[in-house]
């Protein structure tokens, strides 16, 4: 495991990773950094097929330096589903869905809350927290138990009740909080200094996104190692985006793929689309969203830490952001479902719309290869989409 140090993402100050740590002191978001020339040859892409079907496949470009560290429910190495009926639907024959909805927890948050916890405990932290629109929460809280620490959960008040009977069967210590995530963010910031516990919020530490990184080394391996030529993300936090980036160069510096690569869609709600917003006009961050209001509690982000590295990632890879309505959103869970027999999550669903509208505005063309994202089982959400259904 040739983790070598940790680097700041936005003033490039390195730091030691020998401890538990969140941001770097000027506020930037930090990101692990390997010795990607050990790990090329010690993870050679032919060689990949024997290896466990996890993301721990990848571990030679994992942080956890112990595999007795590892704290793992069997999380990752999710089917990449070719999807012909929905492809011929929306007129575009050569769609796949990266269908995380069979991750622990029923969630891609499972990716990261392992990363996070893992380290967590090999560092010696006992108490982690989190704000959390659901999905986050109950992974943080399964991975906890399975490390024997303690969780502290901050949601808002509307958080689907699945999520807090979910987190509080695993242990987890629930707080619900008046207001947006990022009401949330603020309260389980204050408790954390307060308490000493280790804050695990988006970014916030630095190996959520490394858990959440690995979708973009199964996407490469699932496809011969040749990338898709758009991905469709649905786009809250924007770890698996931010994620998926930070893999694709690993990968070119390991010689696993060559320089092109996929454009990439941030998919959002139009009742909260911080980032679509703010790509449209051209800005390197994303102001505060007011009034963010969505069924897809995931997507409901009105302020992102990595707002920047998000707005990056779109302009770098010559994609774009993409809004979608509620209506259309419940309308993709729908298409999915009957053409694919996925039940996909709201957040799923939207991809599902997005596509149809990036190949109305002639962005995706019937000879693109797209992966879109199901983020989690619709299992979870049937009250939340009821009212339109
Ligand atoms: C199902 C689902 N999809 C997507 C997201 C957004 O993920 P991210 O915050 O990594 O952008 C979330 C976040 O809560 C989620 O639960």
């Amino acid at each position: 495991m040739p983790l070598v140090r940790l680097d700041c993402t936005k003033c490039g100050r390195p730091h030691d990773p020998g401890r538990v740590l969140n941001l770097c002191e000027c506020g930037g978001p930090l990101f692990a950094r390997y010795d990607l020339d050990r790990a090329a040859k010690d993870m050679r892409p032919g060689h990949l097929a024997l290896r466990e079907p996890t993301l721990w496949r990848y571990d030679n470009v994992l942080p956890v330096e112990d595999p007795d560290d590892r704290i793992s429910l069997g999380e990752g190495f999710t089917p990449l589903l070719a999807a012909p009926r929905l492809g011929h639907l929306l007129g575009l024959p050569r769609v796949f869905i990266k269908d995380e909805g069979g991750n622990p927890t029923g969630s891609f948050k499972a990716r990261g809350l392992s990363l996070a916890i893992s380290m967590a405990k090999a560092l010696g932290a006992t108490d982690v927290c989190l704000p959390s629109a659901g999905n986050a929460g109950s992974a943080l809280a399964a991975y906890a138990a399975r490390a024997g620490l303690a969780a502290h959960v901050f949601v808002p008040r509307d958080v689907p009740r699945v999520f807090v009977m979910e987190t509080e069967a695993y242990g987890g210590a629930v707080r619900t909080v008046d207001g947006l995530i990022t009401d949330a963010g603020k309260a389980c910031a204050e408790q954390a200094r307060a308490s000493g516990w280790y804050e695990c919020a988006t970014l916030k530490e630095p190996y959520r996104v490394e858990g959440k990184k690995t979708m973009g080394y199964e996407i490469a391996e699932q496809m011969g190692w040749k990338l898709p030529d758009a991905i469709l993300y649905p786009t809250g936090g924007g770890t698996g985006l931010i994620g998926m980036w930070k893999a694709f160069e690993e990968m070119e510096a390991m010689g696993f793929v060559g320089p092109g690569r996929p454009r990439m869609y941030a998919v959002q709600s139009d009742g909260c689309a911080p980032i679509v917003k703010a790509f449209a006009e051209g800005r390197e961050d994303a102001p505060m969203w007011e009034n963010a209001r969505t069924l897809a509690h995931g997507l409901r982000v009105p302020k992102a830490l990595g707002d920047f590295l998000m707005l990056r990632v779109l302009h770098q890879s010559h994609g774009a952001g993409v809004a979608v309505s509620d209506q259309e959103i419940v309308q993709g869970v729908k298409d999915a479902a009957s053409s694919e027999g996925i039940f996909m999550c709201p957040e799923g669903g939207a991809c599902v719309a997005a596509l149809r509208k990036l190949k109305a505005s002639g962005h995706v063309s019937p000879d693109d290869t797209v992966v879109l994202f199901n983020t989690g089982t619709g299992l979870k959400y049937v009250d939340a989409m009821a009212p339109l259904w």
